[in-house]
Order: structure tokens, then C-alpha cells, then sequence
């Protein structure tokens, strides 16, 4: 539980995020609860924040509700409000209904509204201006993801001093995609506030030098881009990673060895457990997924009483229509699914929408002898990592979209073509099947890749680059 402010006024490091790493939620009792905010982002950075000395500034994900600062688990943490107008405008409009579907492929319509881009500047305007206030003289500031690109120039015009690092966790898009939005020059300008900006993968930071060199008619040389008032700002990427040692250890760990044991006995000890774990966001390709699965049922592939798929889902901006659209199709699609193929005891599909504690994801992950990645598009993934950083053994096996992030770094996965159900299916059929050996082959590799290529690699690689660049205050 959080405790109350004792907090130091500045810091030297600040992370600047829309969600703080804990979510304040009110229950109909009008009691309040902390939980632990969704997302890769929290994930990846909350360990990162935990052995430095800094603050966090973000949203509480409360509307309406004015918070002072706090400390919860060794991170200061310095609340940005937002009124109810703000979230629906701001976040669950520009940033989650433009930005989110622009930057993925546009698989779902961005919507370009005049008051939404409004509610963003000044959002962006007030989380600088915080941010202004907490850092130090000559702090470093790191700004995060797509809901604040127009955070770091906004925060140099305030603090020439400061030493400025973005980080974008979804994709860049293709410069085509880009040029719909009727803001993109802004959306540019605000990223080259930075010094650093860093991207998921090295086609990001490409589109996104194409851009400036196009757009704004910037001179760029390799990685550098040279702005017109004689800053140098570096686009580089950076692939995210996990906390994998701890996650590996976590799973270790008598009690979730017991815990995946028992849910494996619960679910009436299939021979082959498959497992998908997803925020419930239509980036995720969620329905195809269950429809190959169900598919290689009906067809007499797989027999219902010797398989189980468990697809974990968390509740996501349930306000956004599309989401809501979503949280429909799946409802009717497991619903179809388990009620025709279905058996007493024994339904094909176990559909839980829900979110857990990290315990009992690391006895999820251990217990699946196939993880089920597929996302239409993804940034990283960071649930593929997961279920690498979980094995106790060389076995197990990682069936993965190919426009996830992740697939750059884990080419040993089944790597499948998310729009091909037909592919998926022998895909599916495949890593079920492939021997011990092969398997072992597989997992190995990708073991020793996200061990060594863990959350502290990633920051300490970003945070380096960043303190060889900017003013030397
Ligand atoms: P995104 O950031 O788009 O949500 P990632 O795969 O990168 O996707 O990160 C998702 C994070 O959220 C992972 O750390 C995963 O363990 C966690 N997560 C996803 N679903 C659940 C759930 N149902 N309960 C608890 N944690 C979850
Ligand atoms: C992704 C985004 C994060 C976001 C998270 C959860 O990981 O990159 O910025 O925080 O999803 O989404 P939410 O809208 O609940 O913050």
C-alpha cells in the first residue's frame, strides 16, 4: 500500500509515463485499492525504477481526483489529474482511438477529431510542466511512449537544461501510414524536442528519420538528426526486455511449481496445455487464434479430451468502442466454440477476463506446454519473453507472430503469419508435435537470449547513449 508523501521535492532521474506503475481504483463501498497498472510498459520499467533513485511522473487512473505525491515500493511517485473530459478526450480519444490504431497497421479506423488533438496538446502541456517542477537542475528525463510525443519539446522549451529521452513501446508506423495524421508535423516537432529517441525495432527509427528528412526538411546523417537551431538528436532502437532472472526464479519457486501442477489438474490433466495471456485489445489477433484452435478441433485434428487452450485476457480501455466491440466477438466466439465441441467437463476453451498477480502468471506460464503469441501487430511483446524467461527446462514451445517486435530477437519460435489461420493451424499442429529434441534445439536459443538480454541491458544501453548526448549542464 502507498504511503503518503514524504516525498523529496526534486529529482536527478524522472520517468515521465501516462500511468504511474499503480492504478488507484475505488469500490462501490468507497474504499480505495492500489493495483498494478496493465501493460508491457509498467512491467518493463517498474524494476528499472526500483533500483534508482528517482521519480515517476503519471496519471493515477482516477478521473477527476487530485493526488499529492507519493511513495510506493521504494518510487516516488508524483500524480498527473485528469478530468473526466480529459480522459475521455486525451486518452481514450487521441491517444487510444488516433494514435493506437494509426501506429498498428490502422486494423482498426483511427478517428482525426479537432477536440481530441486539443485535449492532447494540453495534457502533454500539463505533464511537461510537472515534470519541469520535479526535475533538478540538469536532471534526465525520460519521457515514455505514444500518449506524450509532444512532451519533450514542450519540456525543453521550459528546461533548456535538462537532458531529454524519449522512448516509443508500440511501432513507428510506415511514413505512408504516418502522413494521415493532420498533425504529424506537431507529432514530429514534439518528438525532436529529445536528444534520444528510441524505438522497439531499427524499422522505426528509419521511418521515422524518413520523416524528419521529408517533412520538415531536417539534414540527418546515418542516425543524427541535425535541427534547425543546431541540436544534434539521436533515433535509435532498442528492443525492451523483462526482469528475466526474477521471473525465472519466481517460477522456480516451490509454491508456483505446485500452483502449475494444480491448475494442469484442474483443467482434467490435458496432454497438451495451450496458452495465450493478452491485454483484450483487437492489436492481439485474439480471434483467429481461438478460431484455428477451434477449427483443428472440428476437424478431428485435435481430440477435446486430450487438449485444453486457457486464454487469459485483461479487462483494456473498456470505454473505447472498439474495445467494447471486441470484449463482444470473443464472448460469442468462446461461447460458439466451447458449446459445440464442448463435452461435459471438458471445455475446449478455458476463457478467463481477467488480470492476476505475477505468481500465478509465472504457475500459467509454467504449466503450458504451448504458448500462443499472435498479435497483428506488436511493438515488443513482452508475454513472449515471459513464457521463455519461465522455463526450468529446455522444453516447451513459442508459437509467435511475425509482426510482433519479439520475433526479431526469438527466431527460434514457430513463427506464424497471424492473418493465415490455415497457417496457424499447422503451425500450432507443428510445435504440438515436433520432437523433444528439436524443441530442446529451439528453446535453448531463446533461453540464452532473454537471460542475456535482460531489462537492466536495456536501460543501462538506452540511459548510456542518452548521457553521451545534450547539454553538458
Ligand atoms: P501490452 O504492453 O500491449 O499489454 P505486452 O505483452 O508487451 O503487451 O505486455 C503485457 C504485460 O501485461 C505482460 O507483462 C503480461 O504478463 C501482463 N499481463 C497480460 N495479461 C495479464 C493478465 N491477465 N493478468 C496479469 N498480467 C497480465
Ligand atoms: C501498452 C502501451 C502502454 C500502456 C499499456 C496499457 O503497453 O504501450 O503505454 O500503458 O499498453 O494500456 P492502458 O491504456 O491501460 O495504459
Amino acid at each position: 500500500t502507498p504511503e503518503p508523501a514524504e516525498s523529496k521535492a526534486t529529482a536527478s532521474f524522472v520517468v515521465v509515463a501516462n500511468r504511474l506503475p499503480v492504478d488507484r481504483v475505488e469500490h462501490a463501498d468507497g474504499s480505495v485499492d492500489w493495483r498494478t497498472s496493465p501493460g508491457g510498459l509498467v512491467t518493463a520499467l517498474e524494476p528499472v525504477m526500483r533500483r534508482q533513485d528517482g521519480a515517476w511522473v503519471g496519471w493515477h487512473g482516477a478521473p477527476d481526483e487530485a493526488l499529492e505525491p507519493f511513495e510506493n515500493d521504494g518510487i516516488q511517485l508524483v500524480p498527473v489529474d485528469l478530468t473526466a473530459a480529459e480522459v475521455e478526450d486525451y486518452y481514450e480519444g487521441f491517444s487510444n482511438g488516433t494514435l493506437w490504431p494509426l501506429y498498428h497497421d490502422v486494423i482498426a479506423t483511427p478517428g482525426f477529431h479537432r477536440e481530441w488533438w486539443d485535449a492532447y496538446r494540453k495534457v502533454n502541456q500539463r505533464f511537461a510542466e510537472r515534470t519541469a517542477a520535479v526535475a533538478e537542475q540538469g536532471a534526465v528525463v525520460w519521457v515514455q511512449d505514444y500518449q506524450l510525443q509532444l512532451v519533450p519539446a514542450m519540456l525543453r522549451a521550459l528546461r533548456p537544461d535538462l537532458r531529454i529521452g524519449f522512448f516509443l513501446h508500440i511501432p513507428f508506423p510506415p511514413t505512408e501510414l504516418f502522413q494521415q495524421l493532420p498533425w504529424r508535423d506537431q507529432i514530429l516537432e514534439g518528438l525532436l524536442g529529445a536528444d534520444l529517441v528510441g524505438f522497439q525495432v531499427s524499422g522505426g527509427a528509419q521511418n521515422f528519420l524518413r520523416l524528419v528528412r521529408a517533412r520538415l526538411r531536417q539534414e540527418t546523417h546515418r542516425d543524427e538528426i541535425r535541427t534547425a537551431e543546431g541540436r544534434t538528436v539521436l533515433a535509435r532502437s532498442y528492443p525492451i526486455a523483462i526482469d528475466a532472472s526474477e521471473l525465472h526464479e519466481l517460477s522456480a519457486s516451490e509454491p508456483v511449481a505446485a500452483r502449475a501442477a494444480e491448475i494442469r489438474h484442474d483443467l482434467g490433466d490435458p496432454d497438451v496445455l495451450f496458452l495465450g495471456v493478452d491485454r483484450l485489445d483487437y492489436t492481439k489477433g485474439l480471434l483467429a487464434r481461438l478460431q484455428a484452435f477451434g477449427e483443428l478441433i472440428e476437424d478431428g485434428t485435435l481430440d477435446v479430451d486430450k487438449v485444453a487452450f486457457v486464454q487469459v485476457a485483461t479487462p483494456s480501455r473498456e470505454r473505447v468502442e472498439e474495445y467494447r466491440q471486441l470484449r463482444d466477438e470473443m464472448d460469442r466466439l468462446v461461447g460458439r466454440i466451447n458449446g459445440d465441441i464442448g463435452r461435459i467437463g471438458r471445455p475446449p476453451i478455458t476463457y478467463l477476463h481477467a488480470s492476476y498477480p505475477r505468481d500465478e502468471m509465472a504457475a500459467l506460464y509454467r504449466a503450458a506446454d504451448v504458448m500462443v503469441v499472435t498479435p497483428l501487430r506488436d511493438g515488443m511483446n513482452l508475454v513472449a519473453k515471459e513464457y521463455v524467461a519461465c522455463r526450468q527446462a529446455d522444453d516447451g514451445a513459442l508459437v509467435l507472430s511475425e509482426f510482433a517486435g519479439a520475433a526479431r530477437e526469438l527466431r527460434q519460435a514457430y513463427l506464424v503469419n497471424p492473418y493465415d489461420v490455415n497457417g496457424m493451424k499447422d503451425k500450432l499442429i507443428e510445435a504440438m508435435q515436433d520432437s523433444p529434441r528439436n524443441k530442446a534445439r529451439r528453446m535453448k536459443v531463446m533461453r540464452r537470449q532473454v537471460a542475456e538480454h535482460d531489462i537492466d541491458h536495456w536501460a543501462s544501453a538506452f540511459l548510456d547513449d542518452l548521457g553521451k548526448t545534450g547539454p553538458k549542464a
